[in-house]
């Protein structure tokens, strides 16, 4: 199995993703990490901490994170994710897991570098924590093999016309992850919002008999689109389509492009600037400007493949 380490603001979709990773035997769970995004960090650490027991799994460190992005303040998402961040169905159940007691950066440093294989880090929420990361202990890049990040959007965006909310909530963050130097993956919203469960199997989970399955049903069935404005429909797998990503790659089609993030104030901030056209760059060379990293951007998903393998 590839060592995982996954960095999440749990949140709806996020406990899908945990869920998914826990159970899947391609995918071996070393570590989870939390920061402020869907809700506040404290709240995510106790969803985290919830999902994980649900879910059945081992032992293994949680820590918290950011509760900031680095330059602006926090902004949650509660009319999406709800006041508790995992949609106020009543997940409350008590937990004897507790977080490890080091923060997030320390704990990511220690897995990583510890990991007797390089670790496929799966960063599911703004990205303060990885930034963070990057710039304070940058050797984890030598044992990290590839990132594989649920934001940013070739076409629409959601938390804004243009923007996707994990880059939108920290644009610095994604820039410094961006140019981290590893092999990156961008599951961005153009595939993100695609991988939908048709509604005879969310409803044939949430009667399962077994917590994890049924914890996933209640989950997938709560959002609703037209009470939330939120135009990822009921069903859709959201971030855990990023894990799929990582245990079935051959699922994604992707193509290697540069991306920028607008970091400048207004309309177009946190938005992915993704370059398509067929010869990238060259008037940027030609006008002598730094070249772009580049990125593996997701441009197509294989729906029914990924709904099968969740
Ligand atoms: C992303 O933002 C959050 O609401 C979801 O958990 C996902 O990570 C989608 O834009
Ligand atoms: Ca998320």
């Amino acid at each position: 199995p590839v060592p995982v380490i996954i960095d999440c603001d749990t949140g709806i979709d996020d406990a899908l993703a945990l869920l998914f990773a826990v159970r899947h035997p391609g995918i071996d769970l070393r570590a989870v990490t939390c920061v402020a995004g869907n809700t506040d960090v404290d709240q995510v650490v106790r969803n985290t901490l919830t999902v994980l027991d649900q879910a059945g799994a081992p032992e293994l460190p949680v820590a918290r994170g950011a509760e900031r992005p680095l330059i602006e303040p926090a902004r949650p998402a509660a009319h999406v994710h709800g006041r508790d961040g995992m949609g106020d169905i009543g997940l409350s159940a008590p937990t004897d897991r507790m977080p490890v007691d080091v923060d997030a950066v320390t704990l990511l440093r220690r897995e990583i570098l510890g990991s007797p294989r390089p670790v496929t880090l799966v960063p599911i929420a703004p990205l303060t924590n990885i930034a963070l990361l990057l710039r304070t202990y940058p050797e984890v890049t030598r044992n990290i093999e590839r990132i594989v990040f649920m934001g940013g959007a070739v076409e629409i965006g959601n938390a804004t016309p243009v923007a996707e909310f994990n880059v939108w909530h920290d644009p610095e963050a994604a820039a410094i992850l961006l140019s981290a130097g590893v092999p990156i993956t961008m599951y961005g919203l153009d595939v993100f919002r695609r991988v939908v469960v048709p509604w005879a199997d969310v409803q044939r989970l949430s009667a399962s008999a077994e917590p994890g399955a049924r914890l996933a049903g209640r989950l997938l069935a709560h959002r609703d689109p037209a009470a939330t404005g939120d135009p990822t429909p009921t069903g859709s797998l959201g971030d855990a389509g990023a894990v799929c990503a990582v245990a079935d790659p051959a699922g994604l089609t992707t193509s290697l492009l540069p991306v920028e993030v607008s970091l400048t104030p207004g309309p177009t901030r946190g938005q992915t600037v993704v370059d398509r056209r067929p010869r990238p760059g060259e008037s940027e060379i030609h006008h002598g400007t730094r070249e772009k990293p580049l990125v593996d951007v997701a441009l197509d998903v294989g729906v029914e493949r990924y709904v099968k393998l969740y």
